[in-house]
């Protein structure tokens, strides 16, 4: 491993020259237009997974954006690892609120600021880099991999799963590892055991087949935006709870042991609230800010849309008005029985006077990873070795739906090793990568692939 390590400290220029190529291409997978940008961003990074000697490299066409994979399985007798991440990125928009173009990256300070910096080319790169020292150095890897590498992962994955289904024999492995979320910060490298599911629903209101002058009409008609912000002010009640019937019946409650290990992470909930400008953390009455983030289900409504909202006034009533509201979703809550229980409320929460209809919009269950799995162990130890401290081992708040995919079509424990960090702006502007980090992840990356070729 000296080699290996050695190597990679010597490549580290190239390493970050070969991420901002990455990063130049602008695979925004929700834009229609940049549906080329990613057939050139997957043909990118096969062409570096040939280049560094894997196999059996291939851009796979979907109905959507290509799923690039990849193998190497020379090492007989040693553990398999599916290691699966996204080249697609999340919109850059604003582009106003950006100090350097999204996809011109640029270094300032300890960071690299570019639109899928952190989300998640910098955390594919990495692992990259760790396989292509262990195969320039010595000629093989400590084990076998598999690498399926999505276009699709911000729009929900949407054709990952037929391809999982009809590839189960080329995807056989022992554990698949994924690099594509946070830390618990700066201080602490970090081991991720579970991630929230979610249910993300549209709701669209209907009133006057037209609009109308608020003086001439307002008080007889029913206006599609107080309909709306009343159900939705109904949605979530004075405690923080989702009012939606049966939500929280399959909940599993914090053990009194995991809520101490919580605890034990101190989290600064001043400091949290402080760095967003806001005067405290608020939520469910009776948790912690982490159990909050990390054990709780959540209600959010993430835009609305209707009526007059340009500069000055305008008396209108507004013939239509939309709002997407998502959910966060923890073990065992079953995202189809939680988008059935919303429309059913939503809808009976609507006055006969409108018409309404409620889309959803995607779905991804949540899910908890086994902590006792070599691979894991392996992790731990590799991640230590990377950043010079142990990993601890945290929730996640975010989704990352193909993680259950993998454990129902596959039979696959999925481990996270995380490079991220909570401050990271993914999916906002100014994404940015912590550059020691980036270094750290490649090291803790290449030990994991040696710590994990020693189990067996
Ligand atoms: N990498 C994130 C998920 C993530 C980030 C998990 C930080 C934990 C910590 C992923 O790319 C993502 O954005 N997922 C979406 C899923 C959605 C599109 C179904 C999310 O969480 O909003
Ligand atoms: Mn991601
Ligand atoms: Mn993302």
């Amino acid at each position: 491993m000296k080699n290996v390590i050695s190597y990679l400290e010597a490549q580290r220029p190239r390493a970050l020259e070969g991420l901002k190529d990455f990063l130049r291409i602008p695979s925004v997978s929700t834009h229609p237009h940049h549906r080329e940008d990613l057939r050139r961003c997957a043909r990118f990074l096969a062409d570096e997974l040939e280049r560094i000697g894997l196999r059996n490299v291939a851009v796979n066409p979907t109905a959507g954006h290509p799923i690039v994979t990849a193998e190497w399985l020379e090492a007989p007798g040693k553990p398999t690892v599916l290691l699966y991440g996204h080249y697609d990125v999340q919109p850059a928009e604003p582009f106003e609120l950006w100090e350097s173009d999204p996809f011109d990256p640029q270094v300032r300070g300890n960071n690299l600021y570019a639109r899928g910096s952190t989300d998640d080319k910098g955390q594919v790169w990495l692992h990259v880099k760790a396989l292509e020292a262990h195969l320039r150095e010595n000629g093989r890897l400590p084990v076998n991999v598999r690498l399926v590498i999505e276009g699709e992962e911000e729009v929900s994955s949407e054709n990952l799963e037929a391809y999982l289904e009809s590839h189960r024999e080329e995807l056989a492995a022992d554990v698949v590892v994924i690099s594509d979320t946070s830390m618990f910060d700066y201080e602490k490298p970090s081991i991720g055991y579970a991630l929230r599911g979610m249910a993300y629903m549209e709701i669209r209101i209907e009133g006057p087949n037209k609009d109308l002058h608020s003086g001439v009409y307002g008080g007889a008609v029913p206006n599609p935006l107080n309909v709306l912000s009343g159900i939705l002010a109904e949605l979530v009640d004075g405690d923080g709870r989702v009012t939606v019937p049966g939500f929280y019946d399959d909940v599993v409650i914090l053990e009194d042991e995991e809520r101490e290990a919580l605890a034990a992470l101190s989290f600064d909930e001043e400091g949290f609230a402080g760095k967003l400008g806001l005067p405290e953390v608020t939520g469910e009455k009776g948790f912690s800010a982490l159990e909050r983030l990390w054990a709780r289900p959540t209600l959010d409504i993430n835009g609305m849309l209707g009526g007059f909202t340009g500069e000055g006034s305008k008396t209108v009533i507004p013939s239509k008005a939309m709002a997407k509201v998502s959910m966060r979703l923890v073990p065992d809550q079953d995202p189809g029985k939680i988008v059935r229980s919303f429309t059913d409320y939503v809808k009976s929460l609507a006055p006969a006077s409108v018409k309404m209809e409620v889309i959803c919009h995607g779905t991804g269950k949540p899910v908890l990873t086994a902590r006792n799995h070599p691979a894991v162990t392996a992790a731990h130890a590799a991640i230590t070795k990377g950043f010079g401290k142990e990993p601890v081992y945290i929730r996640e708040g975010g989704s990352i739906p193909v993680v259950a995919m993998f454990e129902e079509i596959l039979g696959l424990p999925t481990v996270l090793m995380a490079f991220g960090l909570p401050d990271c702006d993914a999916h906002a502007p100014n994404e940015k990568f912590h550059l020691p980090n980036f270094y750290r992840g490649i090291d803790s990356a290449a030990w994991f692939y040696e710590e994990y070729g020693r189990v067996r």
